[in-house]
């Protein structure tokens, strides 16, 4: 079976660091967010399609250094076709069911549990559902007789909600599905989902945990998710006098010298935190300093910033661009 990663969006909500980065490889704990992704297909997935337009060269050089038990093809869209258009895009590798995913979703989705569901639906369509608290930053959707989509709705206020279930950016489609996708840039959440409904879209809900990491803040809560999920590490690492490093984290290539660690930090190879520095809650990239009694809190800190000595960082992306 084939899988579509959605991974041409701009990625503003990560800016600076997605001028010089895309938000597919930002690293979360110790590998690229796509990597999440296609690490976490079951073996029925054979061939990965990846649709790509901003920063193409840099997923391809990517891609290109690993050794994967499937196919990666990069399929590039020559302008941003949003959701629906990438889609439509791809189409020419599409001809059984396939799936396809957001590229910016972690979760734990049982992939074949979808197609089994999926196929047993006779929809067109079969989307991954999520139960959230206050769905109105997501697509909730309404669900009549056996999980089958009645309504959509884009960002409801929380209190008109149909729902609490939310769209979690991952299908299931037969391969028609792309004719209902008109030419040029189009939604598949607002343009297309909406016609297809009589057509028989379900939903499929699942458990465990997903986060989509499109934000600051997500990122960082997707993170913790997947430390407190027992994948954290601590390699190469050298811990330099009082250095104190507290609780889960991701510290590969690390040189702490008198400063402290954690928790849910991830950094990366040459990293260096000096003396009285303290980092919790953030990613520092490659060749971060950070210089005597800073602070990095809540943060995302792209390669070879320097936080200069005694200046703070607090729920902020800082990139060099
Ligand atoms: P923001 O600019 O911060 O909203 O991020 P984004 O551009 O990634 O948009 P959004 O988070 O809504 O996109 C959801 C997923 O769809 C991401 O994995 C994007 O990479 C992907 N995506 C969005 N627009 C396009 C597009 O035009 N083409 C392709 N191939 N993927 C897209």
């Amino acid at each position: 079976m084939k899988a579509v990663i959605l991974a041409g969006g701009l990625g503003t909500r990560l800016r600076p660091l997605t001028y010089t980065i895309p938000k597919a490889l930002v690293p979360l704990c110790g590998k690229p967010l796509i990597s999440h992704i296609v690490d976490s297909m079951p073996p029925s997935i054979d061939t990965v399609l990846i649709a790509v337009n901003y920063m193409r060269d840099a997923l391809e050089s990517y891609f290109r250094g690993l050794d994967l038990p499937r196919e990666i093809i990069m399929v590039e869209e020559l302008e941003p076709l949003g959701t629906g258009g990438a889609l439509k895009n791809v189409g020419r590798y599409l001809d059984e069911t396939f799936v396809a995913f957001n590229g910016d979703v972690v979760s734990s989705i049982d992939l074949d549990a979808m197609v089994c569901f999926h196929n047993s639906s006779g929809g067109i369509g079969t989307v991954a559902l999520w139960h959230v608290e206050d769905p109105s930053a997501f697509g909730a959707v309404a669900l009549g007789e056996n999980g089958r989509i009645v309504k959509f709705q884009e960002k409801p206020p929380k209190d008109l909600a149909l729902s609490n279930l939310v769209n979690a950016g991952a299908y299931v489609f037969e391969p028609d599905i792309l004719d209902w996708i008109g030419p040029g840039n189009v939604s598949l959440e607002r343009e297309v989902f909406p016609q297809i409904l009589t057509r028989g879209l379900y939903g499929h809900r699942f458990g465990g945990y997903w986060v989509d990491c499109g934000t600051r803040e997500n990122f960082l809560r997707a993170q913790r998710v997947l430390m407190d999920g027992g994948r954290h590490l601590m390699s190469n690492t050298e811990l330099v006098g009082a250095s104190r490093v507290i609780g889960p984290n991701y510290l590969d290539g690390v040189k702490c010298l008198s400063g402290r660690i954690g928790p849910y930090v991830s950094a990366h190879k040459g990293v260096v935190i000096k003396e009285e520095s303290e980092v919790s809650d953030s990613i520092l990239m490659e060749g971060v300093i950070l210089e005597q009694g800073s602070r990095v809190k809540g943060s995302i800190v792209g390669p070879g910033v320097t936080i200069a000595s005694s200046e703070t960082a607090t729920d902020s992306i800082l990139a060099l661009h």
